[in-house]
């Protein structure tokens, strides 16, 4: 199949391409490679890509509209994996605009690209920071989302409604990804987990946020590569409704919203425990206020991806923090 998938040099388009790619898939990565983090590392995850035959790479930004248009439209893809973002929740609070511009006009472009080839299905990565002050937890994806607390999860949400239009209007197939604080192998230095590993192995104190009185639903990356691929070839159908339990099917249009998380919680402070225990060093810690912007729990139900394609994620945190600090040291020697 042909894939065109934005965000392949970032740390969730990689290892999806890579696992595309194994599996025969033709794909053609699109990403600016920008510097919001060392490009170094993308650099490297390209490279790994650039090995297989069938991958195929564009370097643009998807605010220019002639650009992606004409790399989607020469391309010719059954499918669009739309990952490319300005990602990162306390960035957002520097710099919002650029989150308008790549989240917003960027995901426009791409959508209206998708509906110009008719494409069988454009998966978009949208993100659980998009239920902001829900109380009620776990998050399903028919709760209410409107109480954003970042211009990012704003973002987000403002392309599920824009996704959602275009869907009703051209009966375009979409479907909104609302992953869960994805961590492992080659992941983001922007995050927690190669945040706290860095500052333990360099002695550094780590920033902890809120004194650590933080929840999250750490998802594997494998998790959710596994995920994203089990709904490639299930793009929402109206002939599904009243199909599935609890479904975010739109009653009018062919979108749907899902959760990929792991469906744990883990107490932040557990967490660091563990990773001082693999490190066997005790990490010098600096609490801090909770962030503006930052939730502090999240926790995903993913009983509506289990019903559409049997797949629920199955990495214990301890397991994936062992795998992602084997990478760490292999990577930075
Ligand atoms: N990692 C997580 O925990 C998480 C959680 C929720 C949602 N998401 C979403 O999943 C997607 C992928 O996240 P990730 O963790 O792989 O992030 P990432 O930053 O590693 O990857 C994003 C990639 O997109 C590229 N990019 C950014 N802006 C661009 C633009 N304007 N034009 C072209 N390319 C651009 C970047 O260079 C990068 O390689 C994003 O949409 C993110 O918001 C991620």
């Amino acid at each position: 199949m042909k894939i065109f998938l934005t965000g392949s040099s970032g740390f969730i388009g990689f290892h999806l391409s890579k696992y595309l790619l194994e599996k025969g898939h033709t794909i053609c990565g699109f990403d600016s490679m920008n510097s919001y983090y060392d490009v170094n590392l993308k650099k490297s995850r390209l490279k790994i890509l650039n090995k297989y035959k069938k991958f195929f790479f564009i370097k643009g930004r998807i605010e220019n509209k002639k650009k992606i248009s004409t790399s989607i439209s020469k391309f010719k893809p059954k499918i669009i994996i739309h990952l490319a973002a300005q990602a990162g929740v306390r960035y957002s609070i520097k710099n919002p605009r650029v989150y308008l511009e790549s989240n917003i006009t960027g995901t426009y472009n791409i959508i209206e690209s998708a509906k110009k080839l008719n494409v069988n299905h454009l998966i978009i990565a949208s993100s659980s920071s998009v239920y902001g002050a829900n109380k009620k937890i776990p998050f399903k994806e028919n709760d209410k989302s409107d109480t954003q607390l970042s211009i990012y999860a704003s973002t987000k949400k403002a392309t599920e409604s824009i996704a959602h239009s275009y869907s009703n209007i051209w009966k375009l197939p979409i479907t909104m990804l609302r992953f869960f604080t994805v961590y492992g192998p080659w992941g983001r230095p922007d995050m927690a987990l190669f945040k706290f590993t860095n500052g333990i192995i360099n002695k550094k104190k780590i920033d902890i946020y809120n004194k650590g009185k933080m929840y999250r639903d750490f998802t594997y990356i494998d998790d959710v590569v596994k995920g994203i691929t089990s709904l490639l070839n299930k793009p929402p159908n109206l002939k599904q409704l009243n199909k599935y339990r609890n479904d975010s099917l739109s009653p009018i249009a062919p979108f749907r919203i899902l959760n990929i998380g792991n469906t744990k919680k883990v107490y932040l402070l557990d967490f660091i425990q563990v990773l001082e225990k693999e490190l066997k060093v005790k990490a010098k810690r600096n609490y801090m206020p909770l962030q503006k912007g930052d939730v502090k729990v999240t926790l995903s139900d993913t009983n509506l991806l289990k019903q559409i394609t049997g797949y629920k994620p199955q990495t214990n945190y301890k397991i994936g923090i062992k795998r992602f600090l084997s990478w760490f040291k292999s990577y930075y020697k």
